[in-house]
Protein backbone atom coordinates (compact mmCIF):
# COMPACT_ATOMS: atom_id res chain seq x y z
CA UNK A 1 0.00 0.00 0.00
CA UNK A 2 1.20 3.17 -0.60
CA UNK A 3 2.80 5.60 1.92
CA UNK A 4 -0.08 8.19 2.64
CA UNK A 5 1.02 11.55 4.20
CA UNK A 6 -0.27 12.30 7.67
CA UNK A 7 -2.91 15.41 8.76
CA UNK A 8 -2.44 16.34 11.91
CA UNK A 9 -6.86 16.83 13.38
CA UNK A 10 -8.14 19.35 14.94
CA UNK A 11 -8.48 18.11 18.51
CA UNK A 12 -11.56 18.10 20.39
CA UNK A 13 -12.49 17.55 23.72
CA UNK A 14 -14.48 14.43 24.42
CA UNK A 15 -17.89 15.16 25.66
CA UNK A 16 -18.99 11.97 26.83
CA UNK A 17 -23.53 12.26 26.96
CA UNK A 18 -24.68 10.80 29.66
CA UNK A 19 -27.45 8.12 29.33
CA UNK A 20 -30.22 10.41 30.13
CA UNK A 21 -28.95 12.56 27.62
CA UNK A 22 -28.78 9.75 24.38
CA UNK A 23 -32.42 8.44 25.66
CA UNK A 24 -33.85 11.89 24.46
CA UNK A 25 -32.22 11.89 21.36
CA UNK A 26 -33.11 8.46 20.56
CA UNK A 27 -36.79 9.01 21.81
CA UNK A 28 -37.27 12.22 19.46
CA UNK A 29 -35.04 10.03 16.59
CA UNK A 30 -38.43 7.17 16.91
CA UNK A 31 -40.97 9.76 17.14
CA UNK A 32 -40.07 10.40 13.47
CA UNK A 33 -40.00 7.13 12.77
CA UNK A 34 -43.67 6.33 14.29
CA UNK A 35 -44.89 8.97 12.54
CA UNK A 36 -43.18 7.43 9.45
CA UNK A 37 -44.84 3.86 9.73
CA UNK A 38 -48.37 4.09 8.56
CA UNK A 39 -47.33 5.24 5.28
CA UNK A 40 -44.16 2.85 4.95
CA UNK A 41 -45.76 -0.67 6.12
CA UNK A 42 -46.11 -2.15 2.70
CA UNK A 43 -44.34 0.72 0.96
CA UNK A 44 -40.92 1.96 1.35
CA UNK A 45 -39.45 5.71 1.46
CA UNK A 46 -38.31 6.82 -1.65
CA UNK A 47 -34.46 7.41 -1.27
CA UNK A 48 -34.60 11.40 -1.15
CA UNK A 49 -37.31 13.36 0.09
CA UNK A 50 -39.17 15.95 -2.09
CA UNK A 51 -40.27 19.25 0.05
CA UNK A 52 -38.91 17.08 3.26
CA UNK A 53 -41.43 14.76 2.51
CA UNK A 54 -40.74 11.04 1.36
CA UNK A 55 -42.61 9.76 -1.31
CA UNK A 56 -43.78 5.73 -0.28
CA UNK A 57 -42.05 3.65 -3.76
CA UNK A 58 -42.14 -0.14 -4.04
CA UNK A 59 -38.25 -2.32 -3.49
CA UNK A 60 -37.04 -1.45 -6.67
CA UNK A 61 -34.13 1.00 -5.71
CA UNK A 62 -30.76 0.40 -4.14
CA UNK A 63 -31.94 1.94 -0.69
CA UNK A 64 -34.64 0.29 0.61
CA UNK A 65 -32.39 -1.92 3.17
CA UNK A 66 -32.25 1.46 4.68
CA UNK A 67 -35.86 1.57 6.02
CA UNK A 68 -36.16 -2.38 7.22
CA UNK A 69 -32.51 -1.45 8.74
CA UNK A 70 -34.58 1.53 10.63
CA UNK A 71 -37.06 -1.06 11.89
CA UNK A 72 -34.66 -3.45 13.37
CA UNK A 73 -32.90 -0.68 14.78
CA UNK A 74 -35.72 0.24 16.27
CA UNK A 75 -36.77 -3.06 17.26
CA UNK A 76 -33.92 -3.38 19.04
CA UNK A 77 -34.05 0.12 20.90
CA UNK A 78 -37.42 -0.87 22.23
CA UNK A 79 -38.76 -4.43 21.64
CA UNK A 80 -41.79 -2.87 20.29
CA UNK A 81 -43.72 -5.24 18.40
CA UNK A 82 -44.99 -2.48 15.49
CA UNK A 83 -41.23 -2.23 14.13
CA UNK A 84 -40.46 -6.17 13.76
CA UNK A 85 -44.05 -6.66 12.37
CA UNK A 86 -43.55 -4.54 9.69
CA UNK A 87 -39.71 -5.14 9.40
CA UNK A 88 -40.53 -9.09 9.50
CA UNK A 89 -42.99 -8.26 6.37
CA UNK A 90 -40.18 -6.39 4.16
CA UNK A 91 -38.49 -9.57 4.59
CA UNK A 92 -40.87 -11.72 1.88
CA UNK A 93 -40.10 -8.62 -0.43
CA UNK A 94 -36.19 -8.73 -0.18
CA UNK A 95 -36.74 -12.71 -0.59
CA UNK A 96 -38.98 -12.12 -3.97
CA UNK A 97 -36.79 -8.90 -5.08
CA UNK A 98 -33.40 -11.34 -5.73
CA UNK A 99 -35.75 -14.39 -6.81
CA UNK A 100 -37.48 -12.28 -9.41
CA UNK A 101 -33.64 -10.66 -10.29
CA UNK A 102 -35.70 -6.91 -9.47
CA UNK A 103 -33.65 -4.52 -10.14
CA UNK A 104 -30.23 -6.32 -8.89
CA UNK A 105 -28.02 -5.54 -11.91
CA UNK A 106 -25.65 -3.36 -9.86
CA UNK A 107 -23.44 -3.59 -6.76
CA UNK A 108 -25.75 -1.99 -4.13
CA UNK A 109 -27.04 -5.79 -3.21
CA UNK A 110 -24.72 -5.11 0.17
CA UNK A 111 -27.09 -1.82 1.48
CA UNK A 112 -30.06 -3.85 0.47
CA UNK A 113 -29.27 -7.19 2.21
CA UNK A 114 -27.35 -6.68 4.88
CA UNK A 115 -29.43 -3.70 6.38
CA UNK A 116 -32.81 -6.10 5.73
CA UNK A 117 -32.44 -10.05 5.41
CA UNK A 118 -29.15 -10.57 7.05
CA UNK A 119 -29.56 -8.65 10.23
CA UNK A 120 -33.26 -10.66 10.36
CA UNK A 121 -31.74 -13.89 10.13
CA UNK A 122 -29.15 -12.52 12.71
CA UNK A 123 -31.93 -11.28 15.03
CA UNK A 124 -35.04 -13.53 14.68
CA UNK A 125 -33.60 -16.81 13.09
CA UNK A 126 -35.29 -16.43 9.37
CA UNK A 127 -34.05 -19.25 7.44
CA UNK A 128 -35.56 -17.76 4.24
CA UNK A 129 -33.81 -14.35 5.15
CA UNK A 130 -30.68 -15.78 5.21
CA UNK A 131 -31.26 -18.26 1.78
CA UNK A 132 -32.13 -14.07 0.02
CA UNK A 133 -29.35 -12.91 1.52
CA UNK A 134 -27.39 -15.96 0.57
CA UNK A 135 -28.38 -15.32 -3.02
CA UNK A 136 -27.81 -11.88 -2.80
CA UNK A 137 -24.34 -12.02 -2.33
CA UNK A 138 -24.02 -14.40 -5.19
CA UNK A 139 -25.73 -11.84 -7.25
CA UNK A 140 -22.63 -9.53 -6.21
CA UNK A 141 -19.92 -12.20 -6.76
CA UNK A 142 -21.15 -12.37 -9.95
CA UNK A 143 -20.20 -8.46 -10.89
CA UNK A 144 -16.33 -9.07 -9.77
CA UNK A 145 -14.08 -9.26 -12.26
CA UNK A 146 -11.12 -11.53 -11.76
CA UNK A 147 -8.98 -9.25 -14.12
CA UNK A 148 -9.41 -5.80 -12.82
CA UNK A 149 -9.97 -7.46 -9.47
CA UNK A 150 -13.20 -4.91 -8.98
CA UNK A 151 -17.00 -5.12 -8.26
CA UNK A 152 -18.44 -3.56 -10.97
CA UNK A 153 -20.28 -0.56 -9.90
CA UNK A 154 -23.28 -0.12 -12.23
CA UNK A 155 -25.14 -1.58 -15.25
CA UNK A 156 -25.26 -4.90 -17.17
CA UNK A 157 -21.64 -6.51 -16.97
CA UNK A 158 -21.67 -6.32 -20.69
CA UNK A 159 -22.01 -2.53 -21.49
CA UNK A 160 -18.14 -1.66 -22.12
CA UNK A 161 -18.76 1.70 -21.08
CA UNK A 162 -19.20 0.91 -16.73
CA UNK A 163 -16.46 -2.10 -17.87
CA UNK A 164 -13.99 -2.41 -14.64
CA UNK A 165 -15.46 0.68 -12.84
CA UNK A 166 -15.36 0.51 -9.10
CA UNK A 167 -16.71 3.05 -6.66
CA UNK A 168 -15.85 4.06 -2.90
CA UNK A 169 -19.45 3.51 -1.99
CA UNK A 170 -18.80 -0.39 -2.24
CA UNK A 171 -16.95 -0.51 1.17
CA UNK A 172 -20.12 -1.06 2.57
CA UNK A 173 -21.36 -3.54 0.18
CA UNK A 174 -18.73 -5.70 1.22
CA UNK A 175 -19.91 -7.07 4.42
CA UNK A 176 -22.43 -9.36 2.64
CA UNK A 177 -19.54 -10.89 0.80
CA UNK A 178 -17.74 -11.43 4.28
CA UNK A 179 -21.40 -12.78 5.66
CA UNK A 180 -21.91 -15.22 2.78
CA UNK A 181 -18.47 -17.12 3.23
CA UNK A 182 -19.50 -17.25 7.13
CA UNK A 183 -22.80 -18.87 6.48
CA UNK A 184 -22.15 -20.40 3.40
CA UNK A 185 -18.10 -21.67 3.99
CA UNK A 186 -17.33 -20.67 0.41
CA UNK A 187 -14.28 -18.48 0.44
CA UNK A 188 -14.68 -17.18 -3.23
CA UNK A 189 -17.03 -14.29 -1.55
CA UNK A 190 -14.48 -13.66 0.72
CA UNK A 191 -12.00 -13.89 -1.46
CA UNK A 192 -13.85 -11.48 -4.05
CA UNK A 193 -14.28 -8.26 -1.32
CA UNK A 194 -10.43 -9.09 0.10
CA UNK A 195 -9.26 -8.21 -3.56
CA UNK A 196 -11.72 -5.58 -3.99
CA UNK A 197 -10.82 -3.64 -0.97
CA UNK A 198 -7.18 -4.14 -1.67
CA UNK A 199 -7.50 -2.22 -5.06
CA UNK A 200 -10.01 0.36 -3.30
CA UNK A 201 -7.11 1.34 -1.20
CA UNK A 202 -4.67 1.62 -3.90
CA UNK A 203 -6.93 3.04 -6.37
CA UNK A 204 -9.33 5.35 -5.10
CA UNK A 205 -7.55 6.50 -2.30
CA UNK A 206 -5.04 9.53 -3.22
CA UNK A 207 -1.84 10.39 -1.31
CA UNK A 208 -3.51 13.19 0.91
CA UNK A 209 -5.76 10.27 1.64
CA UNK A 210 -8.99 12.59 -0.07
CA UNK A 211 -10.48 10.07 -2.29
CA UNK A 212 -11.82 9.46 -5.79
CA UNK A 213 -15.19 8.75 -5.78
CA UNK A 214 -15.17 6.04 -9.03
CA UNK A 215 -12.13 4.58 -10.43
CA UNK A 216 -11.97 2.72 -13.65
CA UNK A 217 -9.20 -0.23 -13.95
CA UNK A 218 -8.95 -1.97 -17.73
CA UNK A 219 -10.72 -5.34 -17.54
CA UNK A 220 -8.22 -6.54 -20.34
CA UNK A 221 -4.90 -5.55 -18.89
CA UNK A 222 -5.80 -5.19 -15.38
CA UNK A 223 -3.91 -1.68 -15.75
CA UNK A 224 -5.38 1.29 -13.43
CA UNK A 225 -6.80 3.35 -16.24
CA UNK A 226 -8.18 6.71 -14.48
CA UNK A 227 -10.38 8.39 -11.53
CA UNK A 228 -13.51 10.40 -11.95
CA UNK A 229 -16.47 11.55 -10.10
CA UNK A 230 -20.19 10.88 -10.70
CA UNK A 231 -21.72 12.81 -7.45
CA UNK A 232 -19.03 15.27 -6.41
CA UNK A 233 -17.69 18.73 -7.52
CA UNK A 234 -15.35 17.66 -9.63
CA UNK A 235 -12.81 14.29 -10.40
CA UNK A 236 -10.60 15.63 -8.51
CA UNK A 237 -12.09 17.06 -5.19
CA UNK A 238 -13.10 14.18 -2.63
CA UNK A 239 -17.43 14.14 -2.63
CA UNK A 240 -17.99 14.18 1.15
CA UNK A 241 -20.27 11.61 1.54
CA UNK A 242 -17.57 9.04 -0.63
CA UNK A 243 -15.24 10.16 1.99
CA UNK A 244 -17.30 8.94 4.70
CA UNK A 245 -18.03 5.24 3.09
CA UNK A 246 -14.52 5.40 2.97
CA UNK A 247 -13.87 5.60 6.64
CA UNK A 248 -16.48 3.63 7.44
CA UNK A 249 -15.45 1.11 4.72
CA UNK A 250 -12.03 0.72 5.49
CA UNK A 251 -12.62 0.30 9.40
CA UNK A 252 -14.94 -2.46 8.66
CA UNK A 253 -12.42 -3.96 6.22
CA UNK A 254 -9.92 -4.05 9.04
CA UNK A 255 -12.90 -5.70 11.08
CA UNK A 256 -13.13 -8.18 8.28
CA UNK A 257 -9.60 -8.60 6.78
CA UNK A 258 -7.66 -7.72 10.40
CA UNK A 259 -5.43 -6.11 7.86
CA UNK A 260 -3.82 -3.12 9.88
CA UNK A 261 -3.07 -1.32 6.75
CA UNK A 262 -7.08 -0.67 6.34
CA UNK A 263 -7.48 0.54 10.50
CA UNK A 264 -4.58 3.48 9.27
CA UNK A 265 -6.05 4.32 6.18
CA UNK A 266 -9.58 4.84 8.10
CA UNK A 267 -7.79 7.20 10.04
CA UNK A 268 -6.20 9.57 7.40
CA UNK A 269 -9.72 9.31 5.71
CA UNK A 270 -11.36 10.67 8.76
CA UNK A 271 -8.53 13.26 9.55
CA UNK A 272 -9.02 14.83 5.96
CA UNK A 273 -12.50 14.96 6.28
CA UNK A 274 -12.30 16.36 9.56
CA UNK A 275 -10.08 19.26 8.65
CA UNK A 276 -12.48 19.43 6.20
CA UNK A 277 -15.75 20.68 8.54
CA UNK A 278 -17.39 24.01 8.80
CA UNK A 279 -17.81 25.34 11.71
CA UNK A 280 -21.06 23.28 12.79
CA UNK A 281 -18.92 20.37 12.43
CA UNK A 282 -21.97 18.84 9.49
CA UNK A 283 -19.96 18.44 6.29
CA UNK A 284 -20.58 20.14 3.00
CA UNK A 285 -21.59 17.81 -0.11
CA UNK A 286 -18.32 18.14 -1.37
CA UNK A 287 -14.87 18.53 0.92
CA UNK A 288 -13.76 21.24 -1.58
CA UNK A 289 -16.25 23.17 0.48
CA UNK A 290 -15.38 23.97 4.17
CA UNK A 291 -16.45 27.34 4.96
CA UNK A 292 -20.64 27.59 6.37
CA UNK A 293 -20.96 30.50 3.58
CA UNK A 294 -20.88 28.47 0.14
CA UNK A 295 -22.44 25.28 0.87
CA UNK A 296 -24.85 22.71 0.49
CA UNK A 297 -24.73 20.29 3.63
CA UNK A 298 -25.03 16.63 3.71
CA UNK A 299 -26.04 15.81 7.22
CA UNK A 300 -26.00 11.76 5.40
CA UNK A 301 -22.74 11.76 4.62
CA UNK A 302 -22.28 13.47 8.52
CA UNK A 303 -24.17 10.36 10.25
CA UNK A 304 -21.99 7.82 7.99
CA UNK A 305 -18.73 9.86 8.75
CA UNK A 306 -20.11 9.15 12.63
CA UNK A 307 -20.40 5.65 12.50
CA UNK A 308 -17.32 5.19 10.88
CA UNK A 309 -15.70 7.25 13.54
CA UNK A 310 -16.88 5.21 16.07
CA UNK A 311 -15.99 1.66 14.34
CA UNK A 312 -12.77 3.13 14.46
CA UNK A 313 -12.42 4.49 17.65
CA UNK A 314 -13.39 1.43 19.01
CA UNK A 315 -10.90 -1.06 17.21
CA UNK A 316 -8.08 1.73 18.31
CA UNK A 317 -6.19 0.35 21.18
CA UNK A 318 -6.57 2.34 24.60
CA UNK A 319 -3.24 3.88 24.32
CA UNK A 320 -4.21 5.56 21.31
CA UNK A 321 -5.13 8.99 21.69
CA UNK A 322 -6.56 9.15 18.38
CA UNK A 323 -9.30 6.72 20.02
CA UNK A 324 -10.86 9.75 22.08
CA UNK A 325 -10.61 12.54 19.59
CA UNK A 326 -12.44 9.88 16.91
CA UNK A 327 -15.41 9.61 19.83
CA UNK A 328 -15.31 13.28 20.77
CA UNK A 329 -15.99 14.20 16.78
CA UNK A 330 -18.63 11.63 16.69
CA UNK A 331 -20.36 12.51 19.48
CA UNK A 332 -19.93 16.24 18.44
CA UNK A 333 -21.55 15.70 15.19
CA UNK A 334 -24.57 13.27 16.30
CA UNK A 335 -25.62 15.91 19.27
CA UNK A 336 -25.76 18.88 16.02
CA UNK A 337 -27.72 16.25 13.86
CA UNK A 338 -29.95 15.84 16.75
CA UNK A 339 -30.42 19.82 17.73
CA UNK A 340 -30.02 21.64 14.37
CA UNK A 341 -30.80 19.14 11.28
CA UNK A 342 -33.95 17.06 12.66
CA UNK A 343 -36.95 17.73 10.83
CA UNK A 344 -39.75 18.74 12.42
CA UNK A 345 -42.89 16.84 13.26
CA UNK A 346 -45.13 18.37 11.46
CA UNK A 347 -44.46 18.98 7.53
CA UNK A 348 -41.94 16.19 6.89
CA UNK A 349 -42.14 12.37 7.57
CA UNK A 350 -38.19 11.98 7.85
CA UNK A 351 -35.50 12.33 10.39
CA UNK A 352 -32.76 14.49 9.44
CA UNK A 353 -33.04 17.54 6.88
CA UNK A 354 -30.51 18.78 4.71
CA UNK A 355 -28.61 16.23 2.76
CA UNK A 356 -27.94 16.32 -0.82
CA UNK A 357 -28.59 12.94 -3.17
CA UNK A 358 -26.95 13.90 -6.10
CA UNK A 359 -25.66 17.63 -6.95
CA UNK A 360 -24.35 17.40 -10.28
CA UNK A 361 -27.93 16.24 -11.63
CA UNK A 362 -29.80 18.17 -8.67
CA UNK A 363 -31.51 15.40 -6.87
CA UNK A 364 -32.38 15.44 -3.50
CA UNK A 365 -30.60 18.40 -2.88
CA UNK A 366 -31.15 20.16 0.47
CA UNK A 367 -33.61 17.23 1.33
CA UNK A 368 -33.48 14.05 3.36
CA UNK A 369 -32.02 11.08 2.49
CA UNK A 370 -32.97 7.37 3.55
CA UNK A 371 -29.88 6.68 4.35
CA UNK A 372 -28.60 9.55 6.13
CA UNK A 373 -32.31 8.52 8.60
CA UNK A 374 -30.59 4.86 9.39
CA UNK A 375 -27.01 6.04 10.06
CA UNK A 376 -28.45 8.48 11.98
CA UNK A 377 -29.92 5.99 14.17
CA UNK A 378 -27.08 3.38 13.88
CA UNK A 379 -24.82 6.48 15.09
CA UNK A 380 -27.49 6.34 18.74
CA UNK A 381 -27.46 2.68 18.78
CA UNK A 382 -23.77 2.78 19.10
CA UNK A 383 -23.23 6.05 21.36
CA UNK A 384 -26.77 3.95 23.79
CA UNK A 385 -25.33 0.17 24.09
CA UNK A 386 -22.76 -2.32 23.38
CA UNK A 387 -24.01 -3.38 19.37
CA UNK A 388 -22.87 -5.78 17.01
CA UNK A 389 -23.22 -4.25 13.71
CA UNK A 390 -25.02 -4.97 10.84
CA UNK A 391 -22.26 -4.90 8.60
CA UNK A 392 -19.67 -7.07 11.26
N1 LIG B 1 -24.33 4.99 -2.87
C1 LIG B 1 -24.93 6.08 -3.53
C2 LIG B 1 -24.91 7.31 -2.73
O1 LIG B 1 -24.30 7.39 -1.68
O2 LIG B 1 -25.56 8.26 -3.17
Amino acid sequence: MSEIAFEPLPHLKLKRPSTETVDTWIEAALARVDRMLPQFDTHFPAPSSESNIYAPIDNVEWTNGFWTGMLWLSWEFTGAERYREIAAHNLASFANRIDKRINVDHHDLGFLYTLSSCAGHRLTGDRAARDAGVAAASQLLSRFDPVAKVIQAWGNMNVPAERGRMIIDCNLNLPLLYWATRETGDRRFAAAADQHIEQAARLLVRPDASTFHTYYVDTVSGEPLHGSTHQGFSDDSSWARGQAWGIYGFALAWRHTGNQDYLDLASRLANHFLNRLPADGICCWDLIFTSDADCERDSSAAAIAACGLLELAQALPLSDALRETYEAWAVAIVETLGEKYLAPLEGSNAVLLHAVYHMPNKAGVDEACIWGDYFYLEALMRLRRAWLPYWA
